[in-house]
């Protein structure tokens, strides 16, 4: 038997300083974006940004629905459109932000995980991810990796002959 532990690593800034401008930029954005969100059911606004490789700058919004389960959030939002419009690029950075301030910032939804790393795992390239809520503090992630350990991996379909 072997007792075995996991430690995860992540960077938590008390305020925007010490954050370098091309990620204050994208935090601006998401913030900015907030207002995008169609969240009456809710009432609970969540604003993402993918930052792409070649520089290019998608945004999404949480949109809801009457019938519940047909919304999406707005993590899912932004890198489907991104995968859509830029299928070749690589996502360095994706920041995901909400009005409401909280101790510890809003975290993605198990399903939005998933659906980043799967994206992580196919590019080979780690996605930086930033969240921040209201004046929370900020946490800054190396990988999806970090929020989904033992993740499974759509690969695993391809290869079970
Ligand atoms: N939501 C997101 O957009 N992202 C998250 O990470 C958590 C939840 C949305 C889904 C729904 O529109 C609202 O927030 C309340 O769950």
């Amino acid at each position: 038997m072997n007792k075995k532990s996991l430690n995860i690593e992540f960077i938590e800034y008390d305020s925007t300083n010490g954050i370098d401008e091309d990620l204050l930029g994208l935090i601006d954005q998401a913030e900015g974006n907030l207002h995008n969100a169609y969240a009456p059911y809710s009432n609970f606004k969540v604003s993402a940004v993918c930052k792409m490789a070649n520089g290019e700058i998608v945004s999404g919004t949480n949109q809801e629905n009457g019938a519940y389960p047909s919304g999406l959030c707005a993590e899912r939002v932004a890198v489907f459109a991104a995968k859509s419009e830029f299928p070749n690029q690589n996502i360095d950075k994706i920041v995901i932000t909400t009005e409401h301030s909280s101790e510890q910032p809003v975290s993605p939804c198990g399903a939005c995980r998933q659906v980043l790393i799967e994206y992580e795992t196919t590019q080979n390239q780690s996605i930086e991810l930033i969240l921040k809520s209201g004046d929370s503090k900020i946490w800054h992630f190396k990988s999806i990796k970090d929020l989904l350990p033992f993740a499974f991996d759509g690969a695993s379909i391809l290869k079970k002959d």
